[in-house]
């Protein structure tokens, strides 16, 4: 049997190069801004702040509103500006992911913003958008148990591999791609799980042990970028 080579040559827990920074966006609350590889996201946190209107207002604790949004030319067919039922979904899935690790309870009757946009996709895009969001809330002082750290895993034809680009995404030979992005807390406890294609339980576990050894690297890259932040301000 050949060993099975990845389209971009990368080993397969070899995740793309990754750069993040903090407080890139001066008027907002907190931003942050993550890379992987082409992906590229930006996040920036408004609040908490009293929640219009009214009968929104949740007396008990804060909420939690992501609003995901890839930018126009952010891929290479040009988007439709403006919401879609894919980022409405995908806004849902980033505030399910992050909000275990938040204190809303600290904030009755206000809504915490967090406004994530994909400047460059190729693939991944929610996952660099719940990295960058994780720490734009750190970045706006939002009182957090931890950091969230969200990664593709993924399967191509019989192969687990981490990190999934576009041109993986696409990938038909034998068993096809499977996409398995995976966000969780820095000990490894699992807040998002999602599954595009066919995959076993053995091979899901070993996607899932994959995940957790690579969101310790993501887990640097993002301690790193706050306090860089720190040293600065
Ligand atoms: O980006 P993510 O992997 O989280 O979500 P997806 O819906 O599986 O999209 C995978 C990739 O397809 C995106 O990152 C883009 O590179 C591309 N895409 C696109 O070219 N045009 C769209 N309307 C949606 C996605």
């Amino acid at each position: 049997m050949t060993e099975f080579k990845r389209p971009d040559g990368r080993k397969e827990d070899e995740l793309r190069e990754m750069k993040a920074k903090v407080g890139i966006i001066p008027n907002a609350d907190g931003s942050a801004m993550y890379q992987s590889g082409n992906t590229i996201a930006i996040a920036a946190v408004y609040g908490p702040k009293k929640m219009h209107p009214q009968h929104k207002q949740d007396p008990k604790r804060g909420v939690l509103r992501c609003t995901y949004n890839m930018n126009s030319f952010s891929v290479s067919e040009r988007i439709r500006p403006g919401p879609s039922r894919r980022s409405t979904e995908i806004s849902k899935i980033i505030e399910w992911s992050l909000e275990p690790v938040l204190d809303l309870d600290r904030f009755p009757n206000t809504v915490i913003d967090v406004h994530i946009n994909i400047i460059q996709a190729d693939a991944g895009t929610r996952c660099a958008g719940i990295n960058a969001a994780s720490m734009a809330l750190a970045h706006a002082g939002i009182p957090m148990r931890d950091l969230i750290l969200s990664i593709a895993a993924g399967k191509l034809d019989k192969t687990i591999v981490i990190d999934v680009n576009k041109a993986e995404e696409d990938f038909k030979e034998g068993e096809g791609s499977t996409d398995i992005p995976i966000s969780m807390t820095s000990s490894g406890e699992i807040t998002h799980l999602q599954l595009d294609g066919k995959i076993n339980s053995k091979q899901l576990k070993k996607a899932i042990e994959m995940a957790r050894k690579s969101s310790k690297e993501i887990y640097e890259v993002q301690k790193k970028a706050l306090k860089e932040s720190v040293n600065l301000e």
